[in-house]
């Protein structure tokens, strides 16, 4: 609860009695309180829509089931979550959502995990009620190659949506067309690159099902995430320091491990609320390039690059700079870090600068 809101009354949720803050919803208390409620429409950073109906509890009194993420808690509430009830319509919609949604996790699941078929699982949904022939429009003429849209497996949450335009202000898509053909699209159904999309790639973040997926671990035919080891580590392309988590290959290059993908951390667990750029996210095929150097190059008495180890190379910068010094004095020197380096490195550069050669000529683009 956020003090600040002040404490606006309680409600009793599963027989526990809960204060809430003005303005909280019903799954706020609940997530604050530990009770478990199912959502897939539902993220913290976006206007509740209410649209997919995982999250429908009991109210005293209500004849209808509101669902928890757009319903405002009010003073004197008492909310039933775990009811036979309310454990019915859960499956009923389950099944209904697999009427036309693949069921076959092997063939289906791309990319990230599809919580549809995990929710089904968990709340032991009948997968048997039959099939209806999708009506929901693909666009397979979009070549961009960062972000697919598989059609399927879209269960029409509208996160993604919601997320482009009340995240990234951007609107690139949209839903279009109406009932059963309802889809995500842009304008004229044009590819992404066409559109005023920046490539965030927050549509596939929110994505529930990995309908709104990454191409390129797809075309590269790599490991599903569910069976990559996430490691947070700090974006390195700007001064920002948004936390993003590598999602890699133990096993692949020998044992080595490689990068397949990058994700946002959950919305609220770090200072970039798990919001990435377009480099962030998609342009980590640097780590694993090539061109990339292995070992340190040290000039030769020609001025060509020769290969060397750490130790003759630190030997070589130290005495370069010792030269600096005897030559000009210790402000003859300056150093200058970047704030893509860590704070930790930055630090260390100081010290370099004003312990070890007793010069305050240190500067940092982030200073000015
Ligand atoms: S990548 Fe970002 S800007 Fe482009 S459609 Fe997705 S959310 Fe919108
Ligand atoms: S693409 Fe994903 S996020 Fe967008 S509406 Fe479909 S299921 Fe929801
Ligand atoms: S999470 Fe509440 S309706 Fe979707």
């Amino acid at each position: 609860m956020n003090p600040a809101n002040g404490h606006a009354g309680k409600v009793t949720l599963q027989g526990r009695e809960l204060p809430f803050a003005a303005g909280e919803t019903i799954l706020d208390v609940a997530k604050r309180a530990g009770v478990d409620i199912p959502t897939l429409c539902h993220d913290p950073r976006l206007e509740p829509a209410g649209a997919c109906r995982t999250c429908l509890v009991e109210v005293d009194g209500w004849r209808r089931m509101p669902p928890a993420c757009a319903t405002k808690a009010a003073d004197g509430m008492v909310i039933t979550s775990e009811s036979p009830k309310v454990e019915r319509h859960r499956q009923t919609l389950l099944s209904l959502y697999l009427t036309d949604h693949p069921t076959d996790r092997e063939a289906s699941e791309k990319g990230a995990p599809d919580q549809l078929l995990d929710m089904a699982e968990q709340f032991a949904a009948p997968t048997d009620w039959g099939r209806m022939p999708l009506q929901r429009s693909g666009r397979p003429t979009d070549t961009n190659p960062y972000i697919h849209f598989d059609e399927d497996t879209c269960i029409l949450c509208a996160r993604c949506t919601r997320y482009c335009d009340e995240v990234e202000g951007v609107q690139a898509i949209t839903l279009a067309n109406r009932g059963i053909q309802t889809t995500i699209s842009t304008v004229d159904a044009l590819g992404l690159l066409d559109t005023t999309c920046e490539l965030c790639g927050g549509c596939i973040d929110v994505c529930p099902t990995g309908a709104m997926g990454e191409k390129k671990p797809l075309v590269r035919k790599d490991k599903p995430e569910r069976e990559l080891t996430k490691v947070r580590s700090t974006c390195n392309f700007c001064g920002v320091g948004c936390q993003l988590d590598l999602n890699v290959d133990p096993d692949a290059r020998e044992g080595h491990g490689r990068v397949v993908k990058v994700t946002s951390p959950a919305p609220g667990s770090t200072t970039n609320d798990g919001n990435l750029c377009v480099k962030g996210r998609f342009a980590y095929d640097f780590v694993h390039h090539e061109d990339r150097l292995t070992t340190p190059l040290v000039r030769d008495a020609n001025g060509d690059l020769q290969e060397a180890t750490w130790d003759e190379a630190l030997a070589a910068a130290a005495s370069g700079l010792q030269g600096v010094v005897d030559r000009h004095g210790n402000d003859g020197l300056g150093f200058v870090s970047s704030s893509r380096c860590t704070m930790e490195e930055n630090f260390l550069v100081q010290k370099l600068s004003r312990q070890v050669f007793r010069t305050n000529n240190v500067h940092q683009c982030a200073a000015t």
